[in-house]
């Protein structure tokens, strides 16, 4: 007679793929759950398993892999900062929501709360909903007091702003955990997250490598369903091959694995000279570039982008302007890098250097990842306007990414200058 299937209970439980984890992570989560329901036999445990919900449940806490950090993956935060920056500056109306699944201990929906407090977006702007399977990890949540594993970057400068320490332990801010409500739910039940409406910006990182290949499409089908329209998925790093291409495309945000719902209408193909400029939105109120970051903190540059509603890789002080820069931006915006560099250059071939095209253009070699090309381009747009706001942002920004948090520090003042020149 064939043996207890215990992978199939798990499986049914919680979508976990046995061989993710190895067969003796299951036999020593049974092997345990087994002695403490004080039962000799297996076969006994598999028929409690079938018939107890919460002994089912007690077996889920005893597999999962809780392991999650603040700021896993930084540049994920980056990117959402950046990217909710774009949808508030575009919709003054709008409040944003935001989920993380699994949220596991809370450090992610932690981290992305203090992400965006960091940007300057007003909490009254956003919530943060978290969910995770296990208990015990909610708990730890809702608790919210974390040790030194939980801070696993160099960089802790966030740690001061936003926590209180005591005892060895870190709690973060009240400011920060009023921007999050935790729920416990198994992301595969039906109806899960019921009448909550979509989101705009899920963190889906770290769960679907324990999935088998049919959990995994079911999970993507239900994130599919939770995202907004112009909303932004972010998954983790071994999980972006995962994600059908048909639906999604990448937010080009280097190691930020983010992807956006793919375009409805693509540009027509570009070959040769450059079609005549594609209409564009005309830069809104709201979007209109303003100067200066305004914030003296360590993420101040993003309160800067946020302010000025530059998005991923777009400089609005460019938007709307018949050139073929509008014509770079446009092809940026849809992700068509080595295409929108191309046009920028001959933008600045034909009708000579500016500080826009010189911006434009280095965005883009950033999204493209050359970071080295991009500090050129911005210190030549500075060169052309020393006051040149979005430049004096994005160069801080990048400075400061790359270690130099002196060169981002003087950026910075430059621009809280010209802040204040404005507002005198
Ligand atoms: C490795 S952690 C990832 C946490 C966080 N997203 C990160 O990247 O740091 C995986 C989490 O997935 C949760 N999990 C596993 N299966 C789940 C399911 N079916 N529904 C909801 N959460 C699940 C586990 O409880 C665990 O906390």
């Amino acid at each position: 007679m064939a043996g207890p299937d215990f992978e199939v209970l798990l499986k049914g439980a919680m979508g976990l793929d046995a061989s993710s984890l190895g067969p003796s992570a299951i036999a020593r989560a049974i092997a345990q759950r087994q002695q403490a329901c004080q039962l000799a036999d297996v076969h006994a445990y598999y028929l409690r398993l079938t018939s107890d919900a919460a002994e089912m449940q007690a077996l889920v806490e005893a597999v999962v892999v809780p392991e999650t950090w603040f700021f896993r993956d930084r540049e994920a935060f980056v990117a959402l900062a950046d990217i909710a920056a774009g949808l508030l500056l575009a919709d003054p109306m709008r409040k944003l929501r935001l989920l993380s699944l699994p949220c596991a201990s809370g450090e992610e929906p932690y981290s992305m709360a203090i992400a965006l407090l960091d940007a300057g977006v007003d909490p009254q702007r956003f919530r943060i909903d978290a969910a995770d399977i296990s208990h015990v990890a909610i708990d730890a949540a809702r608790r919210a007091s974390y040790g030194l594993n939980s801070f696993r970057n160099a960089d802790l400068e966030f740690r001061d702003r936003h926590f209180r320490a005591s005892g060895g332990k870190w709690q973060p801010s009240d400011a920060v955990r009023d921007c999050v409500d935790f729920l416990q739910g198994n992301l595969f039940a039906p109806g899960f997250l019921p009448g909550q409406g979509q989101y705009d910006i899920i963190l889906c990182r770290n769960v679907l490598i324990y999935f088998g290949a049919d959990m995994q499409a079911e999970a993507i089908a239900i994130l599919l369903r939770l995202l907004g329209p112009d909303g932004a998925l972010f998954v983790g790093p071994s999980e972006t091959g995962l994600l059908p291409r048909q639906k999604l495309v990448s937010a080009h945000w280097p190691m930020a694995f983010a992807f956006r719902r793919q375009a409805p209408k693509p540009l027509g193909k570009v070959t040769g000279k450059f079609p005549a400029t594609p209409a564009l939105p005309a830069p809104t109120p709201a979007a209109a570039p303003r100067r200066g970051t305004g914030a003296g903190s360590g993420r101040a540059s993003l309160a800067g982008r946020a302010r000025a509603g530059v998005g991923p890789v777009i400089a609005p002080a460019v938007r709307g302007k018949a050139s073929g820069l509008a014509l770079g931006q446009a092809l940026a915006d849809q992700g068509r890098l080595a295409e929108a560099a191309s046009a920028c250059e001959q933008h600045l071939r034909e009708d000579g250097p500016t500080s826009d095209a010189y911006c434009l253009l280095g965005l883009i070699r950033e999204a493209a990842g050359d970071k080295a090309a991009a500090a050129v381009l911005f210190r030549k747009a500075l060169y052309l306007d020393p006051r040149h706001a979005e430049s004096l942002a994005h160069l801080a920004l990048l400075l400061e990414r790359q270690g130099d948090a002196h060169g981002a520090h003087l950026l910075r003042k430059r621009l809280r200058r010209l802040d204040s020149v404005e507002e005198a």
